[in-house]
């Protein structure tokens, strides 16, 4: 059997933290043509560098068998109408699924077929568990007010695929309308 370290993890739902877990760090340089709003990405890139998101990984094996698992958390906010988001990927090796439960806070999670034929969007929150199917790609959201945190369980080999997105970016956006999360094909007014 594994050692204790690898069997049991202690985090912080409300910041997403985990004690002795590696920390990946997103500020809003780091997502760069991400937003559809290329205008107000600027306004906010040359008024600072604030956090997006993080997230706590843990990669207990890397056996056939073997899952990894990582404590999400992003902040609260936007650029222009659009929420603070993840970059999104594809998983490399791509019937891998993924399950994601939702902490604390609130937000959504949007999920593309590869080909970009079909969009959804999903809430995310405390509460709510979001099974990613394989050939997937995914992005979450916080539409809410304070951080939402999550958790996200993936085959070890699943591997992580951003250039299929930053060539392509995902088919559509979430973005606030009249006080809610709506989801309208990029380039399109809604
Ligand atoms: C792992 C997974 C999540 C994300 C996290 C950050 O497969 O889906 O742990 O890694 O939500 O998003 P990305 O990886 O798109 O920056
Ligand atoms: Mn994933």
């Amino acid at each position: 059997m594994k050692d204790i370290e690898k069997i049991l993890a202690t985090f912080d739902p409300a910041t997403g933290r985990m004690d002795g877990a590696p920390l990946t760090q997103r500020f809003l340089h780091d997502l760069r043509r991400c937003f559809h709003d290329a205008a107000a990405f600027e306004q906010a890139a040359a008024a600072g560098n604030p956090l997006i998101y993080t997230v706590a990984g843990v990669e207990p094996g890397a056996g056939d068998g073997d899952l990894h698992y990582g404590v999400g958390m992003i902040m609260p906010g936007r650029i222009g109408d659009e929420y603070y988001m993840t970059k999104g990927h594809l998983h490399s090796w791509r019937e891998a699924a993924e399950v994601y439960c939702g902490l604390a806070g609130e937000g959504v999670m949007l999920l593309e077929d590869e080909d970009g034929g079909n969009s959804r969007m999903v809430p995310l929150g405390a509460g709510k568990v979001v099974y990613v199917p394989g050939r997937t790609a995914h992005r979450t959201m916080n539409t809410g007010t304070v951080p939402l945190t999550y958790i996200g369980i993936y085959p070890a080999k699943a591997g992580h695929d951003y250039s299929t997105i930053a060539r392509k970016n995902f088919t559509s956006i979430v973005v606030e309308r009249n006080g809610a999360p709506a989801m309208v094909r990029r380039g399109t007014k809604a």
